[in-house]
């Protein structure tokens, strides 16, 4: 028996009235996997994110997690298998604390999964909740700042709070939109170590998003390269970034390579 990829895309698309922004997406995220997704901007990444996390229902096309056909259903369904995401900007409650942001983020907790034995079952009690709390905050750094509002904490606390919130959820595979966006160089290195752990110390798989070039390609086991909608390449970073069909993608438009 084989297992099956965490997530699959088989001819995903989608269209916005004429337009095209996601035309016949297949791939595989496997497990253990940190999975890069780049292409210039309007190349369909955000898109192609919200049909994964529920947000869009796809045109066409299916997406399937640990093998069971997920597609179309809706962001809390997707949310409760599982299927984890962080948002660009720094999206938490700037006038309560790291610790209610994350007691808030685990009443959407699921019944299940990988991490039930690290922080909890579906939190029961706020004993639990706490708990939990404490161990998110130790895992992303943010132990000495359970008391503080969300909006005292420098950006770059406040993106590995918004980590944290979704790992409140206990995801098995965690969708990540541009998580270096905003942070400076001291910053998104400690962003970077901390998405190497989730995967090797949690075995969380990762979809990730980013348009920090270095980070991308020293994180990622593969990445898809996407424009227009469409695949362009997928494969290690030192092939995609050897790839002429990339390198034109980029050096053709007035796109930075993001
Ligand atoms: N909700 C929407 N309605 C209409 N068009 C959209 C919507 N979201 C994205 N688009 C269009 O789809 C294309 C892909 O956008 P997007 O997925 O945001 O690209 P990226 O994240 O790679 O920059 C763009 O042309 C964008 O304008
Ligand atoms: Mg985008």
């Amino acid at each position: 028996m084989t297992t099956p990829p965490r997530l699959e895309l088989r001819n995903l698309s989608k269209r916005f009235g004429g337009l095209h922004a996601v035309s016949e997406m297949s791939f595989s995220v496997q497990r253990g996997e940190i999975f890069g997704l780049i292409g210039p901007n309007g190349a369909g990444k955000t898109t192609l994110f919200n049909l994964v996390a529920g947000v869009h229902k796809p045109s066409d096309g299916q997406v399937l997690h640990d093998g069971v056909d997920v597609t179309g259903k809706g962001i809390d369904v997707i949310a409760r298998r599982g299927i984890g995401r962080t948002f660009q900007a720094a999206h938490t409650f700037k006038l309560e604390t790291v610790r209610e942001n994350l007691r808030r983020a685990a009443l959407l907790q699921r019944s299940y999964g990988p991490w039930v034995h690290f922080w909890g079952p579906r939190a029961r009690n706020e004993a639990q909740i706490e708990e939990s709390s404490q161990q998110v905050a130790a895992f992303v750094g943010l132990t000495g700042q359970l008391d503080q509002t969300g909006g005292a904490l420098p950006y770059g606390q406040q993106k590995m709070l918004g980590v944290a919130m979704a790992l409140m959820t206990s995801p098995g595979v965690l969708l990540m939109d541009e998580p270096a966006a905003g942070l400076n160089s001291t910053e998104k290195v400690a962003m970077g170590a901390l998405i190497r752990r989730l995967r090797d110390e949690r075995g969380i798989d990762i979809l990730l998003v980013e348009h920090d070039m270095r980070l991308v390609m020293s994180l990622s086991d593969r990445i898809l390269v996407i424009n227009q909608g469409r695949r362009i390449a997928l494969g290690t970073p030192e092939a995609v970034q050897a790839d002429p069909a990339v390198i034109e993608a980029y050096l053709g438009g007035d796109h930075e390579l993001a």
